[in-house]
């Protein structure tokens, strides 16, 4: 196998640059193989050329989510992306663009734990008589543990272009990371309000949900395959648009509501 060519972004949210270094195959010990991944090679680099480079990762099987990086400009897991499949050439890792670079790798993803905060969480309903919540459907509870599996990489937070174009805002833009967050709970199977208008998945635009405009970005970008766009955001789109603008609904709410005594 050849040597390969890094480009990594070294420096602060105040500036940087991106510095090359070449990886020597088979240096150390180490040889870039089938299976090797970029955080491999990032790895080497703490041990043979730059001891002080920032990468934060913790699993290194793809279930933590702390290794995001974007590789070749595309958002990716630094653990999960394995060398040979890169095509030829330099390999650039870069920082979340989405998110203020603390050092080199290492993005402050503070505003996704700010919105997480704002996420209600799920009250479950009481169960049946017989302590079995036997009305629960296989289908409900698959599309719940579909969105579930979000390991919160936030590789969908940063590329969603709501976010990139006007920045962590967790005031107005929730993102998609947190619509399939809502879904969640709308969804749930066990929980008690789910239906209600009243819950914050059926406001009229929950998280800026409206800022969103399907480019479906999100749904390409995510490593556990979470079809954010067509299990999350088009229902819940769909069920604003049924909660608060439908003009069949509002007749016949306008019809059920009580009215006022004359006088
Ligand atoms: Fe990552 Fe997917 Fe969760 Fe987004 S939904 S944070 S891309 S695992
Ligand atoms: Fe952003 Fe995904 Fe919508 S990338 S614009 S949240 S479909
Ligand atoms: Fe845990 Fe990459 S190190 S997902």
């Amino acid at each position: 196998m050849p040597d390969l060519t890094l480009s990594v972004f070294r420096g602060t949210d105040k500036g940087g640059e991106f510095v090359e270094f070449t990886v020597e195959h088979g240096i150390n010990g180490v040889k870039h193989q089938d299976d090797t991944v970029v955080l491999d090679l990032l790895h080497l680099l703490q041990a043979t050329q730059a001891g002080d480079l920032a990468v934060r990762w913790n699993c290194k099987s793809g279930r933590c989510g702390s290794c995001s990086v974007e590789i070749n400009g595309h958002p990716r897991l630094a653990c999960a992306t394995r060398v040979a499949d890169l095509p030829p050439g330099p390999i650039t890792i870069a920082p979340m663009k989405a998110f203020p670079v603390v050092k080199d790798l290492v993005c402050d993803v503070a505003y996704n734990y700010e919105v997480s905060k704002k996420t209600p969480a799920v009250q479950l309903r009481e169960p049946d008589n017989d302590d079995d919540w036997r009305t629960i459907h296989q289908i409900d509870i698959e599309r719940s543990r579909e969105l579930g599996r979000c390991i919160e990489c936030f590789l969908c937070q940063d590329v969603c272009h709501v976010i990139r174009d006007h920045g962590p805002e967790p005031a107005s833009y929730a993102g998609p990371r947190y619509f399939a967050r809502l879904a969640e709970i709308a969804w749930h199977p066990l929980l008690n309000n789910s239906r209600e208008p009243a819950t914050p998945a059926v406001s009229k635009n929950p998280g800026g949900l409206g800022l969103c405009n399907v480019t479906r970005c999100c749904t390409d970008v995510c490593p556990e395959g979470i079809r954010i766009t067509d299990d999350a955001i088009i229902p819940l789109k769909e069920r604003v648009v049924s909660e608060h603008y439908d003009p069949v609904l509002w007749v016949l709410r306008q019809l059920r509501r009580p009215r006022a005594r004359d006088g």
